[in-house]
């Protein structure tokens, strides 16, 4: 199911990237250019740096050193607001849904904000057409029938969905999804993975997703970023990655064992 990039034009680059948190060097030289609609994975063991190269695309946080351009326009110094209205959306490692609203009402706050209006006289007309538009993000990702339920009584499965479905509220060009396969149950993950990437596929939307499963990096991928210490040290197709001895050695641990003596 993967989908290949079909225009040449980098939508997202990043030159020279670099984070330090005190003598943690998170990101090094981070320099990548993401075609339209490409479809990528970021692979990495923990702390090596995926999450920062996220948090520095969205605008959470602001790299050291490098530049960020989106459509060629230089959004560096942008904040996660304004970087999601320029059209750069995300997920989080850890769904942030709003614990007291149900599915229906979660989905309709992340509208709300990603289409903020000024009061109207057709304001009745607007909640409905908000709830239908509610409605058709949550059948898209086939959560619908969660729609009256507070996040505590959903599996961690559609927790994931229902943010990744949030994020689609704002439209995005690019949307970059941390880890949306962890927690969930295993029989969950391919679902899961084929509902969100067929959403996005739809839309055309350029995507970079960070993931652990190498079955799941294989089968959605056009292409993987390996990660290690701060470091891109493998960026290709599936295959050339993780059958990389660097990749094997240091990310994925699949190397044989003469070459990790
Ligand atoms: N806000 C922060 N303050 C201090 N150190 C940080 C901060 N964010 C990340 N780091 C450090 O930067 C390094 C890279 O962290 P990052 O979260 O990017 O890793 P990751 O590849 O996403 O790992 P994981 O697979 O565990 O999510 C780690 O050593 C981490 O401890
Ligand atoms: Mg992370």
């Amino acid at each position: 199911m993967s989908t290949s990039a079909k225009t040449e034009a980098p939508t997202l680059e990043t030159r020279g990237l670099m984070k330090s948190f005190g003598a943690v060097t998170a990101a090094h030289d981070i320099t990548v250019s993401v075609p339209e609609r490409a479809v990528w994975s970021l692979i990495g063991t923990n702390g090596a740096g995926k999450t920062t190269f996220v948090n520095m695309v969205t605008g959470y946080l602001h790299p050291d050193q490098g530049t960020i351009l989106f459509q060629g326009r230089d959004i560096t110094s942008l904040g996660p607001r304004e970087v999601t209205r320029a059209g750069i959306c995300r997920s989080f490692q850890i769904p942030q849904l709003c614990s007291e609203l149900t599915v229906l009402e979660n989905v309709l706050v992340a509208l709300a904000i990603a289409d903020p209006k000024p009061p109207s006289f057709f304001r009745k007309a607007r909640e409905s057409e908000a709830e239908d538009r509610a409605m058709e993000i949550l059948k898209r990702f086939r959560i619908e029938e969660h729609r009256g339920r507070l996040m505590t009584e959903l599996s961690a499965g559609v927790r994931k969905l229902l943010d990744i479905a949030m994020s689609m509220c704002g439209h995005p060009k690019v949307m970059l999804l941390d880890e949306p396969t962890s927690g969930v149950a295993a029989e969950e993950k391919f679902p899961i993975m084929d509902l969100v990437m067929e959403a996005l596929a739809a839309e055309n939307v350029t995507t970079l997703f960070v993931e652990h499963d190498m079955d799941i990096v294989t089968r959605y991928s056009d292409r993987v970023l390996a990660f290690y210490d701060g470091r891109i040290i493998a960026d290709d197709a599936p295959d050339e990655v993780l059958g990389d001895p660097q990749v094997q050695r240091y990310v994925t641990g699949t190397a044989p064992a003469e070459a990790t003596s």
